[in-house]
């Protein structure tokens, strides 16, 4: 296990529960935990794939055991599964937690392109608490524009003077979050980054400035980049040297690893830097050209 910190940001390069294992009870205020799903994925180091569902399960259950000791009293989790493993998950969370919203994050897809079924456009998000009496969920800071379907302002004409409603209301749990594409600027190199719109959500909803907010799946580091934003502290797991170099990256904790700058992935259709260097070397060539042109037609 090795451990990068820089003002509040932990990452952890490791495995999920030996790292858990070794936090102090009871210190994390919020949880986004989005394991690998056992369907498949490729990730750096591992395919996401157990001999068995009951294995993926048992190991599930390790982690999630550990995550509701970690958590505070007034801690929330939200976490992430396959579908087909979330009625499992729901289970056995359900005796321990009290499961809040079953949130669907719903999402179009132009890669998916099933004929002989309806194909998949949704991944669902458990938001369970400790404890249903105190807990977090700072409902200002996540409203969104109502849509009514309606071109005028609707009036309520029921209260003493008319009054324009509310044009702004707590999301409900179907969240509507483009994925993450290649051209988009916070895109990085792993099958299944989450979208910082996403995780920008969770952490205003259950987080407040100053608390701990832990990933022990961090992957690209999308939580902990979020958190550090909104002005919390983080620790991110991941088990992936790969993956881990993004997040020291993405959270300004090193510019190297083991003497390797750390840089963002060029994109296809980016020019490389000394593409960019022999364009700027041949406008500076033609505007030397130009100008003593227009010396020598003056001499002339
Ligand atoms: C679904 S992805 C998480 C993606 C992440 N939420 C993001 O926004 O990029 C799961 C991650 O868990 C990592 N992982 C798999 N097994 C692990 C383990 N036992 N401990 C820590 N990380 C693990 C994988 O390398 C992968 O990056």
């Amino acid at each position: 296990m090795k451990v990068f910190e820089k003002n509040g940001h932990k990452i952890i390069l490791g495995e999920a529960i030996g790292a858990l294992e070794s936090f102090k009870d009871g210190s994390v205020d919020l949880i986004f935990a989005d394991p690998p799903y056992n369907i498949g994925k490729k990730f750096v180091d591992l395919t996401d794939k157990w001999e068995s569902d009951d294995s993926y399960l048992n190991w599930c259950y390790k982690w999630l055991n550990l995550c509701i000791k970690k958590l505070k009293g007034t801690g929330t989790m939200y976490v992430m599964t396959a579908t087909q493993n979330m009625p499992h998950f729901d289970l056995f969370l359900r005796d321990k937690l009290t499961i809040l919203s079953r949130i669907v994050w719903f999402y179009d897809s132009s890669s998916v392109q099933a004929r002989k079924y309806f194909g998949s456009l949704y991944e669902p998000i458990l938001h369970c608490v400790k404890n249903d009496k105190d807990y977090t969920f700072n409902v200002n800071d996540i409203l969104v524009q109502a849509r009514t379907g309606a071109v005028r302002k609707l009036i309520d004409y029921r209260k003493p003077v008319p009054t324009v409603y509310n044009s702004k209301k707590v999301p409900g749990n179907v969240w509507h979050i483009p994925r993450v594409r290649y051209r988009m600027d916070e895109y990085e190199s792993h099958p299944t980054q989450k979208p910082i719109a996403l995780l920008e959500r969770i952490v205003k909803a259950s987080s407040n400035e100053g608390d701990l907010v832990v990933d022990p799946f961090s992957g690209t580091f999308t939580t902990s980049y979020v958190a550090k934003q909104l002005k919390r502290k983080s620790i991110g797991i991941e088990i992936s040297e790969e993956y881990v170099k993004i997040g020291l990256r993405r959270l300004q904790i090193a510019t190297e690893f083991n003497g390797e700058p750390l840089r963002r992935e060029r994109k296809t259709y980016e020019p490389q830097e000394d593409e960019n260097q022999t364009a700027l070397s041949l406008f500076e060539k033609k505007a030397k050209w130009n100008t003593s042109s227009r010396k020598r037609s003056r001499v002339s």
